[in-house]
């Protein structure tokens, strides 16, 4: 027994040295931590149970390079007590190279995650597809994204981009519910530096291609960057307080000793005198949510809407808000499909959403238009109109035109939506109003600026406030704004066991 014990042993040492302690080096050289290294600080202390370790490929060209465990480390472990299945891909085997058994590794630990109902975390740092294994690499691949596919709103899927990510691989990640990237270390294309030069002439480094600024900026591709590999998965963690195991589960409740009753006069001077005048919404979230705390997600991209997770009183909660600060929270196709995507796993992951407000309308402009801001708009209205799980909606200041109907208005199924007296709900802006009603009055004025000025304060005391709705119904309450957090938590309160689903159908055609 003994004799066979110390063998285990010894295997068992030596799928730990990975490709090699040379090779470890020049991963810690290069700033990042292996695989091993990643899955122990992301996992709640010696909960990790790896499974596979011994797996190796069966690559004849490949025979000299056997290493145990095949480039990934795979298996289950704990996340603040809760179950999670994590894949690390192991640079120092192979460059992390993705081939036959590799994938099926990560496909066996997706497939149990699945029947358990655990979430699935891939830590990403690979040369791609293993070049030697060719086209069974290729459909190793293939069966990762058809998992991702498949469990996608079954149970949550995250990625976290910790080194190279290139050609068709970028596509697992793409499917997951959250990509998270390490500045300077990761970056993820379809093609890199050398094949865009040759085909469009672009001279670009691999960072402004696809590193970690790029793609939480530009295209949206990541949620999140973080400074160093530790920083990553310390909010990895804490996304995971946010979200449920499954689609059949409620979020975690994360005891506060915040005061749900707690008032916030401060709220009563944050939305400025001028309804032309900025102010951030991120200072009304945190004063609403539990501790104040707000755990923004897309943060650097179309900061013209603000998503993330909250708290109240306990209760995981998705927040939407257009963002007055910028482009004056009007909605554009990026901030569009932002918040329909967060919508939509907010409804998939029984997570209520809270929306705020204050949007002058979708923004004008013929790079809008010829982009089709109409079909990419229509995604966040499908997706509020889809949204089955508990809606609460504050409009406090302006909600203008069609986004007044989008930004989760009564009548696509918001349970309760209040209104702060500043609000302004009407078809449009008093301005632009003005212009068209009385075009001919105003020219004719013998003052036109003190008629127009007339004209528009009138019409800012009709139609550019709350009671209008409110006398039709479609505002539930005009809230003091101290009020505001009490009122919140009231309302998510009410609606936790509400039950709402929508026509059987084989799937949606949401306007892709
Ligand atoms: C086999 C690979 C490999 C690969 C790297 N290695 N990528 N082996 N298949 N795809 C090996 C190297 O030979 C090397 O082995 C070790 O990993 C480390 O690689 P280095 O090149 O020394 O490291 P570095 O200088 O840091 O460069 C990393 C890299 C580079 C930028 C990722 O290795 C590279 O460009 N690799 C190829 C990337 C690629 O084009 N992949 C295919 C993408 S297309 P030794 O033994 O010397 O340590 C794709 C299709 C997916 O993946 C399709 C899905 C549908």
């Amino acid at each position: 027994m003994q004799t066979k014990i110390k063998k285990l042993r010894e295997l068992n040492e030596k799928a730990e040295l990975m490709g090699g302690e040379e090779r470890i080096k020049k991963q810690h050289q290069a700033g990042k931590l292996t695989a091993r290294e990643r899955v122990d600080k992301l996992l709640d202390p010696a909960t990790f149970v790896e499974i596979d370790k011994y797996v190796v490929h069966r690559e004849k060209s490949l025979e000299k390079q056997l290493y145990l465990g095949d480039g990934v480390i795979t298996g289950y472990g704990q996340i603040n007590n809760r179950t999670v299945f994590v894949f690390a891909q192991d640079f120092t085997v192979l460059g992390g190279s993705l081939a036959e058994m590799y994938a099926q590794k990560i496909v066996k630990i997706m497939d149990m995650a699945a029947k358990v109902g655990a979430p699935v975390i891939g830590l990403n740092d690979s040369g791609g597809a293993r070049i030697q294994e060719g086209v069974k690499s290729l459909g190793g691949y293939a069966d990762i994204f058809l998992r991702n596919s498949l469990m996608s709103g079954v149970i949550p899927q995250i990625s976290a981009i910790m080194g190279p990510c290139a050609g068709g691989a970028v596509y697992s990640p793409a499917l997951t519910d959250f990509t998270f990237m390490v500045k300077d270390t990761s970056y993820m294309f379809i093609t890199g530096p050398d094949v865009v030069k040759t085909v469009t002439l672009e001279d670009v480094t691999k960072e402004q291609l696809g590193g970690a600024s790029t793609h939480n900026s530009k295209s949206g591709v990541a949620h999140f960057a973080s400074e160093t590999d530790i920083d990553c998965l310390i909010k990895i963690r804490e996304l995971m307080s946010f979200l449920p195991q499954n689609n059949m589960e409620e979020p975690p409740f994360v005891p506060t000793i915040d005061d749900p009753n707690r008032m916030e006069p401060s709220l009563e001077n944050i939305i400025p005198v001028n309804p032309n005048t900025p102010y951030d919404i991120k200072e009304v979230i945190k004063l609403a949510a539990d501790d104040g705390n707000f755990f923004e997600v897309m943060e650097e991209y179309a900061k013209n809407i603000v998503i993330g997770f909250i708290r109240l009183n306990g209760k995981s909660i998705g927040v939407v808000a257009n963002q007055p600060a910028v482009l004056a929270g009007a909605l554009d196709i990026n901030a569009s499909v932002k918040g329909a995507r967060f919508v939509r796993f907010c409804d998939c992951f029984n997570i209520p959403i809270l929306t705020f407000v204050d949007v002058p309308g979708f923004l004008p402009g013929v790079a809008q238009e010829y982009d089709g801001i109409i079909r990419h708009g229509a995604k966040l209205l499908y997706a509020y109109c889809e949204a089955t799980v508990p809606k609460v909606t504050l409009i406090t200041r302006k909600a203008y035109g069609g986004a007044y109907d989008v930004m989760s208005s009564k009548h696509i199924r918001a349970d309760i939506n209040f209104a702060y007296p500043t609000a302004e709900i009407a078809v449009m802006g008093p301005d632009g109003a003005v212009n068209i009603l009385y075009r001919k009055e105003i020219a004719e004025a013998a003052d036109p600026v003190a008629a127009k000025d007339r004209l528009t304060s009138e019409y800012r005391e009709n139609f550019a406030n709350p009671y209008r709705a409110a006398e039709l119904g479609y505002i539930d309450e005009i809230l003091e704004p101290a009020l505001t957090r009490p009122k919140l938590i009231r309302s998510f309160e009410l609606l936790a066991n509400k039950r709402l689903s929508n026509p059987p159908k084989k799937h949606s055609n949401l306007p892709l």
